[in-house]
């Protein structure tokens, strides 16, 4: 069901964590005999299938002539398998058949044998579970006697597509004979990170064997300066880890930018060797201050008649109490909590200050409410379950991460958005044909409740098309009533991704009209709700949508495909926005996606994110920069002080949230160092400047390149220090795919 390509990911993941890299001798499996439908006789060894197709393994069906399919299929492999390969391994214990990625489901078998089945069918008791981000990675015993040794083995899979691509894909699948090392994992969690008092940090480094077999071997690691480029620790550690067992390290090193750490794990037995590199995560974020701030945004949409909530999110040493001078008529606080809650039924601009006081002090900012047609008026911030559950979201996983997004203090820096992506949905609607959520989700409005009366919005996810991406219930021909469906629930937010709509378009060339249609009519319905719900357009960007987009009154559109953690998709989607600032203004938001930091993986199987620490502050001031709506793609409940730190530094978040709603333009791409700028409200500039080179480097911003001169101070954001005055340019060293973000003032134009 997935359409996007989460190749490298997937793989390097597995690679990193388990080992999966391809043992000596190992036997590419290229290609297969290949039929749609389905026969459990095609599971044998005997059966002949010479009439059937062949197909590349590792690519989806509908790369390969079966464009429009879905639902069964079969693949046959034919593959001799040496004793060659058991003689000359290092560890004769098993065999591994390794298959990549299946879209979605697969039950397969060696020589009629099955050996392993992953996701469930259509006719399971279970009914229909897509599992395509798991790795299909069997094992057999080098012993079992459904291997046929130096004769033909047929490696039969029964493959169940539920929507999207099919088939085995993302990968190569492969044999070889397991090895020791294919046990060994290093965990990477953020949270094995220790930050020290005296500018020192520790590396926990656990080591698992995840193997019913006692391995030894070398740990070879190194902790290097890459400012300085010089080695500053090195060490050879010998280990013997017991069958299933796991030993714990501690490497010290400066807390600093700069500090990388590269680990080499040799396997005595096979001599293989796997490496692991790691840039230690520093943190830049000051600590959050006791005295009161005030955060978030700083003007509210709201349409005349609906019902107005806001929670005020403000730091400080809690208790923390709340009160609004101008509070308009129709519209109370609640001191305790700083919720604003009521009714405006005037069409007008309302402004007011907002105070948070505690025992050490105060803290008062202006808010302005726009009660008129235009909702979002900042880009939303929140979070969204897809980056880190996928399909297998639940209302306990929304509800333990809501949990996190408030425990953690992350709905005081204004992140006041929680959005359920697909797999909500039930395989039926109710026979009034009312949608209806799956058993993972037993009370919608129970959630919500429990969502709003802590100043939380909700979000949901749908399709205009009879199927979601994830092969779920869209709204299809039920418009009308999923809206007003959602409106009783309490949903503030609307994801509307047009997946199998596509199915209603031409194939080739689709009409602007083509594309407009279903958002037009999910429009109009959302416009009859009595409660406002944010619209979020995602159709990856066709037909320029940016365009168009308020004619749909989408608040935010996404531009481009799919997000994953990793720097070429991160570059490929971030950079690439520069054409579109003009389209951005209040309530109007380009969307690149969301945010991939933390804990990520589509999935039940979560994994830190790959992107270094450079590429995730690179990550956050560029989307701050693009008034990006900035939507947490993780388990908040797992995160570590780093992803916290990056996550909750007001001074970039303001950056986002500038009540101006301009997109930063892109003023200087030379040898690899862009640079952006975005004028905020308040008249200064937020410029960042980018090093997309893989090594340190230095960057100058000429002030007359930006049409300035004068005095100019520097302030560096995420430190939140000033930098002081820099008179014709301002020069600093940047990290590889990293970020050096300041705000500037006190210029005159040039
Ligand atoms: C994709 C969409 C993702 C996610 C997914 C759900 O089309 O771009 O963000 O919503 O569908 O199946």
């Amino acid at each position: 069901m997935i359409k996007k390509h989460l190749l490298l990911l997937f793989l390097s993941i597995a690679m990193l964590l388990n080992g999966w890299a391809q043992n000596k001798g190992h036997i590419i499996l290229s290609t297969g005999k290949f039929i749609t439908g389905n026969d459990p006789s095609w599971s044998q060894p005997g059966f002949t299938d010479t009439g059937w197709k062949d197909q590349r393994l590792g690519e989806p069906w509908q790369r390969q002539g079966f464009q429009d399919y879905h639902g069964y299929a079969w693949y046959r492999i034919h593959v001799i398998i040496p004793s060659s390969l058991k003689a000359s391994a290092a560890w004769k214990d098993s065999l591994r058949i390794f298959l990549a990625h299946v879209n979605d489901v697969d039950e397969t078998y060696l020589n009629g044998k099955r050996i392993g089945k992953i996701g469930t069918f259509p006719e399971d008791p279970e009914g229909y579970i897509s599992k395509w981000p798991a790795v299909r990675d069997y094992h057999l015993s080098a012993s079992d006697p459904a291997i046929k040794w130096d004769a033909d083995n047929v490696i039969a899979v029964k493959v169940y597509d539920g929507g999207g691509s099919g088939g085995i894909f993302m990968g190569t699948p492969y044999i070889d004979m397991l090895q020791k090392i294919d046990g060994i994992s290093f965990e990477n969690p953020a949270e094995t990170i220790q930050y020290l008092p005296g500018g020192r940090a520790a590396r926990i480094l656990h080591i698992s064997n995840h193997f019913n077999t006692q391995a030894e071997g070398t740990i070879a690691y190194t902790v290097y300066d890459a400012i300085e480029k010089k080695e500053i620790a090195k060490k050879d550690i010998k280990v013997t880890l017991a069958p299933f067992s796991q030993q714990n390290y501690t490497i010290e090193m400066p807390h600093k930018m700069g500090i990388e750490i590269a680990i080499d794990f040799i396997e005595s037995q096979s001599n293989e060797k796997r490496t692991f590199k790691q840039v230690l995560p520093y943190l830049l974020t000051p600590a959050v201050s006791a005295t009161p701030r005030i955060n978030g945004a700083k003007l509210f949409g709201v349409r005349p008649g609906s019902p107005f909530f806001f929670k005020i999110p403000a730091t400080g040493q809690k208790p923390l109490t709340y009160q609004v001078k101008n509070l308009p008529a129709g519209l109370t606080v609640d001191a305790n909590n700083g919720l604003i809650t009521g009714k405006l039924t005037k069409a007008g601009d309302y402004k007011m200050i907002l105070v948070v006081k505690n025992k050490l002090g105060q803290s008062e900012r202006s808010f302005t409410i726009k009660a008129g047609n235009l909702l979002a008026l900042t880009p939303p911030l929140g979070w969204n379950s897809w980056n880190c559950w996928g399909l297998s979201v639940s209302d306990e996983k929304v509800k333990s991460s809501a949990r996190a997004l408030m425990d953690k203090g992350l709905v005081d820096h204004g992140f006041l958005y929680m959005n359920i992506d697909d797999g909500w949905e039930a395989t039926k609607r109710a026979n009034d044909s009312t949608i209806v959520p799956n058993e993972k989700f037993p009370d919608m409005k129970g959630l919500g409740d429990f969502l709003h009366s802590n100043g939380i919005r909700f979000g949901i996810y749908s399709s205009p098309g009879p199927r979601t991406c994830g092969g779920y219930l869209g709204s299809y021909k039920n418009e009308a009533l999923d809206a007003a469906t959602y409106a009783s629930w309490g949903i503030d937010y609307l994801k509307y991704d047009l997946c199998s709509y596509t199915e209603f378009m031409p194939r080739r060339n689709s009409s602007l009209e083509d594309n407009q249609k279903p958002y037009i009519l999910m429009r109009d319905e959302l416009k009859k709700q009595s409660r406002d719900i944010v619209y979020s357009l995602c159709q990856y960007g066709w037909q320029d949508v940016w365009k168009w987009g308020p004619e749909m009154n989408g608040n935010l559109w996404r531009t481009t495909g799919d997000i994953e953690d990793s720097w070429s998709s991160l570059y490929r989607i971030g950079f690439s926005q520069a054409r579109l600032s003009e389209y951005a203004s209040p309530g109007r938001w380009n969307d690149p996606d969301m945010l991939i930091v933390g804990m990520v993986g589509w999935g039940e199987n979560l994994h830190p994110t790959r992107l270094t620490p450079y590429e995730q502050y690179t990550h956050i001031s560029l989307w701050s920069l693009l008034s990006a709506p900035l939507l947490l793609g993780c388990d908040l409940a797992k995160l570590d002080p780093f992803t916290l730190n990056l996550l909750t530094n007001d001074e970039v978040l303001a950056i986002d949230q500038d009540p101006l709603g301009k997109q930063a333009r892109q003023v200087l791409n030379k040898d690899s160092i862009q640079i952006w700028v975005k004028d905020l409200e308040d008249g200064t500039k937020a410029i960042g400047i980018f090093n997309l080179n893989n090594d340190f480097t230095k960057a100058t911003v000429k002030w007359e390149d930006l049409g300035l001169k004068g005095a100019i101070s520097v302030r560096d954001i995420w430190q939140q220090k000033n930098l002081g005055v820099k008179k014709g340019e301002y020069t600093e060293t940047v990290p590889p795919h990293g970020v050096h973000l300041i705000k500037v003032s006190g210029f005159d134009k040039t």
